[in-house]
């Protein structure tokens, strides 16, 4: 594994995480898996490379990414720089046949370099990953698996908390609300940026505006942001519902038919795996 982009992402956000949290870095994950190993990073700061090689002890670094990749040639590559880079890196770093990409979000600050990003991974099939984590997520399995028991009932509508930007946040919101309902093709989307009266130009959002949305699936389900509160997810059926809390850290499940009330009881989730 490659990593371009040795910040926080990349290799220094456990420290910002309470002691005893799961790997969260790249550098991180790598280390903590037994079948990954880093071999290489780009950054174009000195300081970063430096502090690389002495956390992570690898010594092949470079400042230039596309170098690196000829030089190294990695089995997988992790775009970890900021958001506004990726679609441009994405495209070269499959312009060089790497087998696989893992691009932070967001993919792309537009349409039409999704597509670009899109179109250079498709074309030449490799496998491209984004960091939407929730998916990896145990209290979101214990969730979706309580909903596809049918221990909600019929599944009418979900919900997402948090005002959230667009780009980085609601990239999250909006996959884990598909998660949650198993991925049911999306039907339409309405959707606001905030605030309302802000200028698109080139159709490139390079700062990351606020933005509510309400999506409906092709199964009837209708999925709404509530731009406020906690970041939590609620999904209601026709015989309760079940809520996932603070942040992933609890599922709560409130089993309660229409003719009568339930209490929100606490769902055990699994161990992390060793
Ligand atoms: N999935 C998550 O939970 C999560 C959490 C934090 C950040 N992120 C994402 O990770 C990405 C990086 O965020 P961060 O907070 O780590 O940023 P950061 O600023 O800490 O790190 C970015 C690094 O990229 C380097 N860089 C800039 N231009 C470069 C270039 N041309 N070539 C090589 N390196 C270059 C910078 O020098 C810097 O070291 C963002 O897209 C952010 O959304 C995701």
């Amino acid at each position: 594994m490659a990593i371009i982009g040795l910040g926080r992402m990349g290799s220094t956000i456990d420290d910002e995480l309470p002691a005893g949290s799961p790997a969260y870095s790249v550098a991180a994950a790598c280390a903590a898996s037994p079948r990954l190993s880093v071999t290489a990073g780009a950054d174009i700061d000195p300081a970063k490379r430096q502090a690389f090689a002495t956390r992570w002890g690898v010594s092949a670094l470079y400042d230039d990414y596309r170098a690196m990749i000829r030089q190294e040639r990695p089995d997988l590559v992790a775009i970890c720089t900021k958001g506004p880079l990726h679609a441009e890196m994405a495209v070269a770093v499959a312009e060089e046949n790497v087998p696989m990409i893992f691009c932070e979000k967001a993919i792309a600050c537009s349409m039409r370099e999704a597509d670009a990003v899109l179109e250079a991974v498709g074309s030449r099939r490799i496998p491209f990953n984004t960091g939407v984590l929730r998916r990896f997520n145990r209290a979101y399995h214990q969730a979706r698996d309580l909903i596809a028991a049918g221990e909600i009932g019929e599944v009418k509508t979900a919900v997402h908390y948090a005002a959230s930007n667009l780009l980085h946040g609601h990239i999250h919101s909006l996959d884990t609300l598909s998660f949650l309902l198993g991925d049911p093709q999306v039907e339409s989307v309405w959707g606001e940026l905030l605030p309302r009266d802000l200028a698109i130009e080139n159709n490139r959002l390079d700062k990351d505006p606020n933005g509510i949305y309400q999506v409906r699936f092709a199964n009837g389900v209708e999925a709404t942001t509530v731009p406020g509160g906690a970041w939590e997810f609620e999904v209601l059926g026709t015989g309760g519902s079940v809520r996932i809390c603070n942040n992933g850290g609890e599922v709560a499940l409130r089993q309660a038919p229409a003719q009568r009330r339930g209490s929100w009881e606490n769902v055990p989730l699994p161990p992390l795996p060793a």
